[in-house]
């Protein structure tokens, strides 16, 4: 409509020329390099200078980052934390400079007037979203999971498990057998997979894996494969973010579930970021993006193609 034109030609003017500073933790998956490229597109409509920073999964390296656009002077800075902890010295050196900082996708442990806001989705609903789509899938079936978490310290990993755990609570034929961390990776989510097949009789015995992430799970789905088990039937496979590949595993009966993160974070920080820098208008300290639950019911080859076509 013509009132959304006018809206987004008044936001692009509004940031135009600005000069964002945005601290990426690297290209461990399939959704990380999503947002990184929806991040870009954003800025560049709307005419923001971005200075793009990879960390390489290293909070070293942000932290560096982030002190060298303090030292530049920047606008604005976001940053998508590796971890939860050890922000507080930094975070207070922007304050120190009045440079509005943006939390993206991950949460830290600081106080909340260290930051402007936070653009991520509830994790803890993720995990339980997860949790209860496999309660309602099971029944009263005697299920063993394993699971394949996030980075250790990240608070996805945290809040995921926490989430899925709540979901299971109470369910006494769901255990969860084995745990350990695949780092958000394809490549430790199977090596992790098969370590879990060949201590689980062969696999035999398990029932689902839980991954933090698609990638997680597509590196899974392989190791499944490689043992002679079937994915999505002898092992069913639950995992987060909804990134092509996971369509095409549930297009072709290997993937059961996914909740959807989405990787355009950007889009609502540089609207909040715009009203504060017009007006000081505050905006809310935490902003939720959604959580929806995609199985093999939701056309999953629809939903590959609709993805690929947006450029993830
Ligand atoms: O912080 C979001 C998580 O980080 C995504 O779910 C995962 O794919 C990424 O590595």
């Amino acid at each position: 409509s013509l009132a959304t034109a006018l809206t987004s030609v008044s936001l692009a003017q509004d940031l135009q020329g600005k000069v964002i500073g945005f601290s990426q933790i690297g290209s461990e998956s399939g959704w990380r390099a999503a947002e990184t490229s929806v991040t870009k597109q954003q800025a560049a409509d709307r005419g923001i200078d971005l200075k793009f920073a990879d960390a390489q999964q290293k909070q070293e390296n942000q932290i560096k980052a982030i002190r060298g656009f303090i030292a530049q002077g920047v606008d604005a800075i976001m940053v998508a934390p590796v971890v939860a902890t050890g922000w507080d010295d930094v975070l207070t050196e922007a304050k120190e400079a009045e440079i509005p900082v943006i939390l993206l996708d991950r949460g830290v442990d600081a106080p909340e007037d260290l930051y402007l806001t936070s653009v991520a989705s509830d994790q803890v609903k993720e995990g339980r979203v997860a949790g209860e789509w496999l309660v309602a899938e099971i029944g009263d079936a005697d299920c063993k999971v394993v699971e394949l978490q996030g980075t250790v310290g990240s608070t996805p990993a945290i809040n995921r498990k926490q989430g899925f755990e709540e979901a299971i609570a109470g369910h006494d034929n769901i255990t969860i057998a084995r745990s350990q961390t695949g780092d958000f990776t394809r490549s430790k989510g199977k090596e992790v997979m098969e370590g879990f097949i060949k201590a689980e009789n062969g696999g035999a015995y398990i029932c689902a894996v839980y991954a933090h992430n698609d990638d997680m799970a597509v590196g899974a789905i392989q190791a499944i494969k490689d043992a002679g088990l079937k994915p999505g039937t002898d092992i069913k496979v639950v995992s987060i973010d909804a990134v092509p590949d996971i369509f095409a595993a549930m297009a072709a009966g290997e993937a059961n579930a996914t909740v959807e993160l989405t990787p355009n974070m950007a889009g609502p920080a540089f609207d909040a970021l715009s009203a504060y820098l017009a007006d000081g208008t505050a905006p809310e300290k935490f902003i939720i993006t959604e959580s929806k639950l995609y199985t093999p019911a939701d056309n999953p080859q629809g939903e590959y193609d609709t993805r690929k076509g947006l450029g993830y």
